[in-house]
């Protein structure tokens, strides 16, 4: 049974960081779900935000002059900006640096002290004295016991620290992944967590010691000297932003999407600590893969991060529902890397929008002003229409759209929609109204093909809309429909013969005009210019 309630987490981003494509598109990924779910009449709850008290944000802010406060809210409001530009429809986003987080904050941990599931303890470690921070066993013997920044020698340093005794956890913990196949998804992550889970979990550090004079993140409750990690921190945000009365029913989220770097906190340490707190786990964690960019690897060395000067460059040019369209479709949703290539931007958006949705729906708009006067022959009948069932296979479009939907398969969804529309271009191709047109005796074969072709179009743009919500309302206004009135299921506003007769019909500017492909790439455009 599907529950009414849909909460959709993205992971709460460092604030340190400038928001760039791989950010925008877990937004984007989330915010497709949520509105898909809206429109399919669930009461959703989509939540977003900013990670805040990462040490860095201390020392990015002391090289400023300012405090680490202003720099976060600096920091935080380009991250709402770039999603508001994105036309990202989050009801929440929660900042970690907020009071009512870092209260909820301090009331878990001080739980999970009483249940003694935080236990003080002592940190044995490779330290880097010349960067400040311990690094694993791992890269210790990786660098030959030696910085892997300064090349100087690393000590073997230890501290006391409070632990979560994630150890504990591990075979209840692998026995909920084996018992539910999908709570981590796609598929091949969920193995490799397992795999790792059965080598066995060590427990974890959960604070860290406070340096003099600072004054950022939360404290360990009853002792001062030491502050939440922040990562533990960070993870508590999916619950402290829906832990209040109002809130409540939406617990445990339907889907804590991430990207697949940060998939072993979510996992592993995220679902032990609502194990210890006593608390329903998360329905689903997803991992996504990562965005390259024509063909290579994005990072801070390269300095090649896709931007959102850069994003907005093709916002300019294409239209953000068309950048929402390529993201959303071609994006690395399962468990392989995806190219943001230029050719290939240019290629989809021909293919699916210009010649896809867009010109089907001109030619459809068209012949229904040259012969019908602008209006909606007839009501749509159920039954097909010279060999194309197009009724069956629209309601089948949904079905198919409706469980991919479940299985976070958000490309494929959106893929039903494009398909139904391609169907509905094949349609006309075949039967020909145009030629029909010709012989007043077949003015009904013609009213009837048009009319399903529009009815078709219709039930295809709400499938589209979660990917492109302006293009697709403005698709809706053109066939001459209200904005969609409140329905109880997709299955009922997407029911065959929701266009009335008699309804205007408008083909205005084409929905997506043709892009030139020898065309370079649109260059950057800064916030300044918009
Ligand atoms: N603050 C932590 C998350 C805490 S959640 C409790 C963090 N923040 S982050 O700013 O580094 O954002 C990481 C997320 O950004 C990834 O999980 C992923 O969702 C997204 N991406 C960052 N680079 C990416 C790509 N190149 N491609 C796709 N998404 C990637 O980690």
């Amino acid at each position: 049974m599907r529950r009414r309630t849909f909460y959709i987490t993205t992971p709460i981003y460092y604030v340190n960081d400038q928001p760039h494509i791989g950010h925008c598109y877990t937004t984007l990924l989330a915010d497709a779900a949520a509105r898909f779910w809206r429109l399919a009449g669930r009461d959703v709850f989509f939540l977003t935000g900013a990670d805040e008290h990462a040490e860095k944000v201390v020392a990015a802010a002391r090289e400023r002059g300012l405090s680490p406060q202003a720099w976060a809210d600096q920091n935080a409001q380009a991250f709402q900006r770039a999603f508001a530009e994105l036309g990202s429809s989050h009801d929440d986003f929660l900042r970690t640096s907020q009071a009512r987080h870092k209260e909820r904050v301090g009331r878990y941990i001080q739980e999970l002290l009483d249940k003694g599931e935080i236990e003080l303890g002592q940190y044995v470690g490779w330290w880097d004295a010349s960067q400040e921070e311990y690094v694993t066993d791992t890269v210790a013997r990786e660098h030959d016991f030696k910085s892997p920044v300064t090349g100087k020698p690393l000590v073997r340093r230890s501290e006391e620290n409070y632990f979560f005794r994630l150890s504990k956890h591990a075979e209840k913990l692998a026995a909920h992944i084996e018992a539910h196949p999908d709570f981590i998804a796609p598929q091949a992550r969920r193995n490799e967590v397992l795999g790792r889970i059965r080598q066995g979990l060590l427990d974890v550090p959960v604070s860290r010691k406070v340096q003099e004079g600072d004054d950022w993140g939360v404290r360990m409750p009853g002792d001062a000297s030491h502050r939440v990690y922040v990562w533990i921190d960070a993870l508590f945000n999916y619950l402290t932003a829906v832990d209040t009365e109002e809130r409540s029913v939406y617990w445990p989220p339907s889907v804590n999407l991430v990207g697949k770097d940060i998939l072993w906190f979510h996992a592993v340490i995220w679902p032990a600590l609502l194990m210890a707190l006593d608390r329903p786990l998360p329905e689903k964690v997803y991992a996504h893969s990562y965005w390259i960019r024509e063909g290579r690897k994005m990072s801070k060395s390269l300095g090649n991060f896709l931007d959102m000067p850069t994003l907005r460059g093709y916002v300019a040019r294409y239209g953000l529902d068309a950048v929402r369209w390529f993201l959303l479709t071609q994006g690395p949703l399962g468990a392989a890397d995806a190219d943001f290539a230029h050719a290939k931007f240019v290629e989809v958006y021909n293919a699916d929008l210009a010649n896809g949705v867009g010109n089907t729906f001109s030619r459809t708009a068209n012949m229904l002003i040259r012969y019908f006067d602008g209006a909606i022959p007839a009501s749509a009948c159920a039954e097909p229409v010279m060999g194309f069932d197009l009724p069956t296979e629209a309601a089948q479009a949904v079905g198919r759209a409706v469980e991919a939907m479940e299985r976070f398969e958000i490309d494929r969804a959106l893929g039903e929609g494009l398909a139904l529309a391609r169907r509905v271009d094949a349609f006309i191709h075949a039967t020909e109204p145009f030629k029909l047109a010709k012989e007043p005796a077949r003015r009904d074969d013609v009213a009837a093909i048009l009319t399903h072709a529009a009815e078709a179009l219709r039930i295809a743009s709400l499938l589209l809309q979660p990917a492109m919500p302006c293009a697709m309302a403005e698709l809706q206004r053109r066939l001459g429909l209200e904005q969609a009135p409140g329905a109880a299921s997709l299955e009922a506003r997407a029911a065959w013969g929701g266009l009335e007769a008699g309804a205007r019909v408008e083909k205005g500017e084409p929905l997506f005009p043709r892009a030139d492909v020898d065309e370079p790439a649109p260059g950057p455009v800064e916030e300044a210019q918009l």
